[in-house]
């Protein structure tokens, strides 16, 4: 198939940025997203022209890196999946593509369609761990008795991939979904319980100290989330946030 690019092209963080027009022709149906960028970046090396920047590491919807924005949707049409995961069967020949970073105040543009989503990783570091016994007496972890509906929903909020569609996405860049999980990864679990009161305090202080904005219950994090967080997670840490407030 043979498709219009619309892709956002910024030098740095200090340009201001413009839409540049690409074509690509033969594009496969069965290539990846990112593989159709990678013929795109192809052709303009071999132009002598400068490659357009894009984050992506594993290529299978594990490590959250692949934010673009794809006709105005995070991670672009198909539900539940990240950028990598998307395929070229989801266009049409002689369709017009437009591709941007995900657009945040707490997730400034480096280059191209690179974010810098380092937020996250300080909101993480903020609350997102436990303390564990590492003397030599440590109790099997099968010895602390855990029920399978718990056990079920902390897993479910674990496969957060802190990859920010939620907050591109949002209309208030709001981070509750992310950092919802974060919370809940840890609040359902009895291993969670050490740090649970400074750990939620922490990492919403955080997140409002990044500059993310709030929740306004508009749900549409959820839709985009490509793991399926569910809002249940916000729900949760508000909860949590009111305990150790009180
Ligand atoms: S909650 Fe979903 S959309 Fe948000 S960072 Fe985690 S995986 Fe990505
Ligand atoms: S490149 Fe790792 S999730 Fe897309």
């Amino acid at each position: 198939m043979n498709l219009t690019l619309k892709i956002w092209r910024q030098k740095n963080a200090d340009d201001k940025g413009q839409l540049v027009d690409y074509k690509v022709t033969d594009i496969s149906e069965h290539m990846s997203f990112l593989e159709m960028m990678d013929v795109l970046n192809e052709q303009l090396i071999n132009k002598g022209e400068e490659p357009v920047a894009f984050d992506h590491d594993c290529r299978e919807g594990i490590c959250g890196m692949c934010s673009m924005y794809i006709n105005g949707e995070a991670h672009g049409p198909d539900r539940g999946i990240t950028t990598c995961q998307l395929h070229m069967r989801s266009f049409k020949d002689g369709d017009t593509i437009h591709i941007e970073p995900f657009r945040a105040t707490a997730f400034p543009v480096i280059k191209d369609l690179v974010v810098d989503r380092t937020a996250f990783d300080r909101i993480q570091q903020s609350g997102g761990y436990i303390s564990v016994n590492t003397s030599g007496n440590t109790q099997d972890a099968n010895a602390t008795p855990i029920s399978k509906i718990d056990a079920d929903k902390a897993m479910d909020a674990a496969t957060c991939i802190g990859c920010g569609a939620c907050v591109a996405t949002c209309k208030n860049s709001s981070a509750m979904l992310f950092v919802g999980a974060k919370v809940s990864q840890y609040a359902l679990l009895p291993q969670g319980q050490v740090e649970a009161t400074e750990r939620v305090l922490n990492m919403v202080q955080q997140m409002d100290d990044e500059g993310f904005g709030n929740c306004t219950n508009t749900g549409a994090c959820e839709v985009e989330c490509p793991k399926g967080i569910s809002l249940e997670n916000i729900a949760r840490m508000n909860r949590e946030f009111l305990k150790a407030s009180l």
